[in-house]
């Protein structure tokens, strides 16, 4: 074990595995990831900072940076706008000036920014590695696959596709395609009441983030664990019969954020003994023990508002990623902040962005280069921003 006093002070313990959390020290095979086809300078070259400001500078107006909550403080410091993911999908779609957007994010969230965005506009991820495991456990050839067995059981109709933001391109233009709408975890109690409502559905397929379907489905329209079944991509039928989906309300994909999952019952019972008076704050892709034990849930820019709100003296144990607990505590010195989990529990993905990615990406720009650019199909990009439109036009 090392000793590291900012992560003690959040009530975590670093241990070796936490570096290669970090992409350190990692086996880069174990990523889906891909090499840089440039120079990247050295991740200890001080002059990091000084040259991100200068080709930024040099830029000013054509490049315009998103910066998500989960980024590391020395690259969120470049951010133009830092958000959840709804929010930098809206910011994203509200710059037609800038041509370049550099997306400080994973890999979903720029694909949405490109669909978003006027065809001059590149958006560009300074690392291709930044995926999302998430998104990675709801391929197109399985949820076409689900799709049939949906037709199989003469539901179809009655079906309305809800996909999570968090989601490739090609699952959003599956929803597109069903007429569904995609949602964030800002917005996912608005998008089942327009798909149950509006949209006059009879139940929803919910992709891929079985927790935040659950979660919200439960807890903000009043279902119970015996609307909902769980789709599961690797067994023939989805492991369920024809009756199920029919009764089904919610049929949940068995996807989940390898991060938000880490968090326990066990977590929220042990931080409500070691720090009196504390409240547990979490984001809805944790787990529905740990949701329902939790006293407050939302998304990552309700949990920052929930924070900055708070009295001086408050206590909060906040199971969310912990780059954004570390922010949320360095700001807040007047109040406790701890970790809910006692072991480092970063996303691997989101760290890959670092300064020397986007001191890369940034210099490119700034010579009239372009790298990592992401680029959406056109017919799937179609499709895609139908739902996306549909996510931001609900009421
Ligand atoms: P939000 O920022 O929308 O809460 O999402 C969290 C997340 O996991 C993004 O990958
Ligand atoms: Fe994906 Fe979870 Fe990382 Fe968000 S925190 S990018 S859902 S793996």
């Amino acid at each position: 074990m090392t000793t590291n006093p900012a992560l003690e002070r959040l009530g975590v313990t670093a241990s070796p595995l936490a570096m290669l959390l970090l992409g350190r020290d990692a086996d880069p095979g174990s990523e889906r990831g891909v090499e840089c086809p440039g120079d990247l300078p050295p991740a200890a070259d001080p002059d990091l900072a000084r040259r991100a400001a200068a080709a930024k500078a040099a830029l000013g107006d054509d490049v315009f940076i998103l910066g998500h909550h989960y980024q590391r403080d020395d690259v969120i410091a470049f951010a133009d706008v830092t958000g959840d993911s709804f929010k930098l999908a809206q910011q994203a779609a509200a710059r037609p000036a800038a041509s370049a957007i550099v997306f400080c994010g994973v890999h979903f969230m720029a694909e949405s920014a490109d669909i978003l965005t006027a065809d001059h506009q590149r958006v560009i991820l300074p690392d291709l590695a930044a995926g999302c495991s998430m998104a990675d456990m709801a391929t197109a050839e399985q949820v076409e696959q689900a799709w049939d067995d949906i037709l199989d059981a003469g539901v179809a109709t009655g079906t309305v596709p809800v996909s999570y933001m968090n989601s490739s391109a090609a699952i959003k233009a599956f929803t597109g395609r069903h007429g569904g709408t995609i949602c964030t975890s800002s917005n996912a109690e608005r998008a089942l009441d327009w798909a149950f409502g509006e949209r006059g559905g009879q139940r929803v397929i919910f992709l891929p983030d079985q927790h935040l379907g659950r979660n919200t489905a439960i807890d903000k329209l009043g279902m119970s664990e015996a609307d909902c079944v769980v789709y599961d991509p690797r067994r023939p039928g989805g492991g369920l019969s024809r009756a199920q989906l029919r009764d089904a309300r919610m049929i949940l994909w068995r996807g989940h954020c390898s991060v938000h999952g880490r968090f326990t019952r066990e977590c929220v019972d042990e931080v409500r003994e070691r720090v009196p008076g504390v409240q547990v704050l979490v984001h809805p892709e944790c787990r529905r023990e740990v949701v329902s034990a939790a006293d407050l849930v939302g998304s990552t820019e309700y949990i920052i508002k929930v924070v900055d709100e708070a009295p001086p003296g408050s206590s909060f144990a906040v199971g969310t990623e912990l780059n954004l607990v570390q922010r949320l505590a360095n700001r807040h010195p007047d109040k406790t902040i701890v970790f809910l989990d006692r072991t480092v529990c970063f996303c691997s993905t989101m760290n890959r962005i670092d300064m020397p990615h986007l001191v890369w990406a940034l210099e490119a720009l700034a010579r009239g280069e372009t790298v990592n650019r992401i680029t959406v199909d056109p017919e799937v990009a179609t499709y895609s921003r139908k739902a996306l439109d549909q996510m931001l036009t609900l009421p």
